[in-house]
């Protein structure tokens, strides 16, 4: 499974750059106004720091201006991939701007109906957002393991991006149901690496080297 990290907070970025555990980056209008910087300095900062897919959201809300400033923010790296919301706006500009070439990640998506309307846009990713689901009493686990069925029944290469993620748990099962990539906060991704059990044998094993006297180096 593939990570992407959702932030646009450029250090944390960085600072997880060198686990291997950055596939990718997602951002969207509320992130971006955390980090209180300019969209254009921070979407090009992180590209030119990731490899990978660089999502970047637009903000226009007809197909038209959606595919102007999908190009536009394409044009600002070649990892960038536009972020349109799901509506149906969204998907004739998924739709328009995938004929190019452009890459797409529809965001907002919570039913596989969403889901698999995308796919046929020509969405390469997918974003279910599991976390505001179940926030609202609903399954978010349960969407990403109908949109899996969905997908493989008809062999839509659209990648499921399963997103909102609040969890070690969400990031463990969205693995075992199959999703293709997780973006979640840095702090969900941190807090993966933790177990009291490898806190407690850590320290003993310190504890017992110390006894030997011995050091490697
Ligand atoms: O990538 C979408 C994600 O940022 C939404 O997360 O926690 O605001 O529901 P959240």
């Amino acid at each position: 499974m593939k990570f992407f990290i959702d932030t646009a907070e450029v250090s944390e970025i960085k600072a997880l750059i060198p686990s291997g555990m950055v596939d990718g980056v997602t951002t969207n209008p509320s992130l971006i106004a955390k980090s209180g910087r300019n969209i254009l300095e921070v979407i090009k900062e992180i590209c030119a720091l990731v490899d990978g897919p660089v999502s970047a959201e637009v903000t226009a809300t007809t197909a038209k201006d959606m595919v102007t400033e999908g190009e536009f923010l394409f044009g600002l790296a070649s990892n960038v991939c536009v972020k349109i919301p799901m509506t149906w706006d969204g998907l004739e500009a998924t739709n328009a701007l995938a004929a190019k070439g452009i890459p797409v990640n529809v965001t907002l998506c919570f039913s596989a109906a969403q889901a698999l309307l995308a796919a046929k846009a020509g969405a390469a990713f997918i974003s279910p957002f599991i976390g505001r689901l179940d926030d609202n009493g609903l399954d978010g686990l349960e969407l990403i393991e109908e949109i899996r069925t969905v997908y493989d029944n008809y062999g839509y290469e659209t990648e499921i991006l399963a997103a909102s993620i609040r969890s070690i748990g969400h990031m463990k099962d969205c693995a075992l149901i199959g999703a293709d990539v997780a973006t979640a906060p840095p702090s969900v991704i941190r807090k993966m690496a933790g177990h009291v059990l490898t806190d407690q044998g850590l320290a003993a094993f310190l504890a017992d080297w110390k006894k030997t006297g011995q050091s490697i180096l």
